[in-house]
């Protein structure tokens, strides 16, 4: 259990690994004895009890989103471009949200059906009869990318340069980006899919964006111009990625250590509904989201000074005994009361109806073509920051008791190097693309490589800055080096990769943030 001791005071840390592995003792205890808790290290407070939840984040004037909605952005004092409006308070947030509302309502989003079963089909008919499937990789990567691709009106086979191309700049999902600047949410990636859809109109959502007007908040009828477009258009690819990626994880997750109800489910698809529901509940993939304190407040007889940071559990909210009966265990009979998943107030999630959706059509589809499955522990990856929590990879034997052998999900992750490749000094020299797949999204960098005898040098560019990479070293497949940035806040990044020809992956730890995946392609 990754609580500490239960006569010590309770400390909770959003970035603690023992912590974040399994959260839910270290909450019960915060709900018990500190309801309102004050962290001194990193200098935020939290609540999580849902009521207070609740509250705070319909309280858009205590509790301001226009420093961002994670703890990083928020200290970071970052500025963004205007559209990003989960960072934005009213009167900005009013116009910007109402334009997108109108094509996100749950109507337009449950016509969508048919294309995400579509979606679905298409990543699951090949693993049928291969005896195992990784939830993650092999549907929860795909899918939403492939719905989002629709609803923006990215052609199919550009898809996958988009997302490489968005890697460089996007963020995936209200989270907290490794090293923050406005870069990571400028939209770049789809600049020129904008302009060409200016003169190509479909109907799509970029379209609806190009051509609807509307008063803005200095009372003016306009269009919106190409910073907000982009900056939309980012905020809806990222958030519409990685937390239904989570969901479909935390579906595997669950339902493989429920065998009882998964097989009651399979047998009764009306129950698909309430079972996502009840996943959403019992592990939320955003576990947690921000504010800044705009004003001084009070809570339980203590003062909450204007300009801290106030984390809201939303988690831990989810669990609370006070609102669920029973709170710790997993019911998909249990009364449908609202949860916190999906936020409160004017920022509450605008495409909640799009993840139900699409959680309930992979549940289905799912259970069409296997209706058993363990998790493959051995080769499963569980991955937290302050603002998402869930599965990198969960790899799934879908013929229970065949258990094939399969590599581990680290080395899986490489492309096999050629044969004389995997023995002789991998060619590293030259200019690589490293995308980091941060807490708030993909982010791209430019490692430039030199080799003189056996010391290897080299620059690392990203994120504005550049800086001379040290303690390089190859030893076989394996690259290691360091990266210390400075802006916009300091951090010592330190890779680990395994080489396959031109391309790499492995881990970067960033300081007290934690360790996040990366892959690298050589020019
Ligand atoms: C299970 C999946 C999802 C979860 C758990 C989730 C969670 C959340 C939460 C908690 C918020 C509120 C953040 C805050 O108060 O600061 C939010 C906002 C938002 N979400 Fe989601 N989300 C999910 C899926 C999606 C999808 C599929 C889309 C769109 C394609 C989406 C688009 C948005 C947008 C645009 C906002 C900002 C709303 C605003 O600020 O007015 N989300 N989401």
């Amino acid at each position: 259990m990754a609580t500490v001791p239960e006569s010590e005071p309770v400390y909770y840390d959003p970035y603690k690994v023992e912590i974040r592995t399994d959260p839910y003792p270290t909450y019960k205890r915060l709900r018990d004895e500190a309801p309102l808790y004050y962290n001194p290290e990193y200098d935020f407070y939290a609540v999580s009890r849902f009521a207070d939840v609740e509250q705070g984040l319909r309280d858009a004037t205590t509790y301001s989103s226009a420093r961002g909605d994670i703890l990083e952005i928020i200290k970071s004092n970052a500025q963004f471009p205007r559209g990003i409006f989960i960072m934005e308070d009213p009167p900005r947030h009013t116009v910007h949200r109402s334009v997108v509302s109108k094509v996100f309502t749950p109507k337009k989003m449950n016509a969508l059906e048919p294309k995400i079963r579509e979606f679905c089909a298409r990543c699951l008919d090949p693993l049928v009869g291969a005896g195992h499937f990784d939830f993650v990789r092999d549907l929860g990567a795909q899918m939403p990318m492939r719905v989002i691709g629709m609803l923006l009106g990215i052609p199919d086979q550009d898809l996958t340069v988009v997302r490489e191309r968005a890697d460089a700049s996007l963020r995936t999902e209200a989270g907290k980006p490794m090293v923050i600047t406005e870069r990571n949410f400028d939209g770049a990636g789809f600049e020129e899919y904008v302009k060409w859809r200016a003169t190509h109109p479909s109907d799509d959502l970029m379209t609806e964006l190009l051509n609807t007007e509307f008063t803005d908040e200095t009372g003016t009828v306009r269009k919106l111009d190409l910073e907000e477009i982009l900056a939309i258009v980012n905020i809806i690819a990222g958030a519409g990625n990685e937390t239904t990626n989570r969901l479909i994880g935390w579906t595997g997750k669950v339902l493989a250590e429920n065998p009882a109800v998964r097989r009651e489910i399979a047998a009764d698809r009306t129950l698909i509904p309430h079972a996502i529901e009840e996943i959403l509940r019992f592990e939320p993939p955003g576990p947690q989201v921000a504010r800044y304190v705009n004003h001084d407040t009070e809570l339980y007889g203590k003062k909450i000074p204007q300009g801290t940071a106030m984390v809201f559990l939303v988690a831990s909210a989810n669990r609370d005994e006070r609102r669920y009966r029973d709170a710790d265990r997993f019911d998909i009979h249990r009364d449908t009361r609202a949860h916190a998943v999906f936020g409160f107030g004017i920022h509450t999630c605008l495409g909640a109806a799009l993840a139900r959706v699409e959680g309930r059509v992979a549940l289905d589809e799912i259970l069409n073509r296997f209706p058993e499955w363990e998790v493959d522990y051995d080769n499963a990856v569980l991955s937290s920051t302050s603002s998402v929590r869930g599965w990198d990879t969960l790899p799934t034997f879908t013929s229970p008791g065949a258990r094939p052998a399969r590599p581990r999900s680290d080395a899986a992750t490489v492309a096999k190097p050629s044969e004389p490749a995997a023995t002789a000094p991998q060619p590293i020299e030259g200019k690589w693309t490293v995308t980091i797949k941060g807490p708030t999204g993909p982010m791209a960098t430019t490692l430039t490589l030199e080799r003189v005898g056996d010391a290897i040098t080299g620059t690392q560019e990203g994120q504005g800055q550049s800086s001379a990479i040290r303690d390089a070293r190859l030893e076989g497949d394996k690259l290691v080096w360091v990266n210390e940035v400075a802006k916009p806040m300091k951090l010592r990044l330190e890779f680990s990769a395994v080489i396959a020809g031109r391309s790499m992956s492995g881990k970067v730890k960033a300081g007290f943030m934690g360790s996040y995946p990366f892959t690298g392609v050589k020019e």
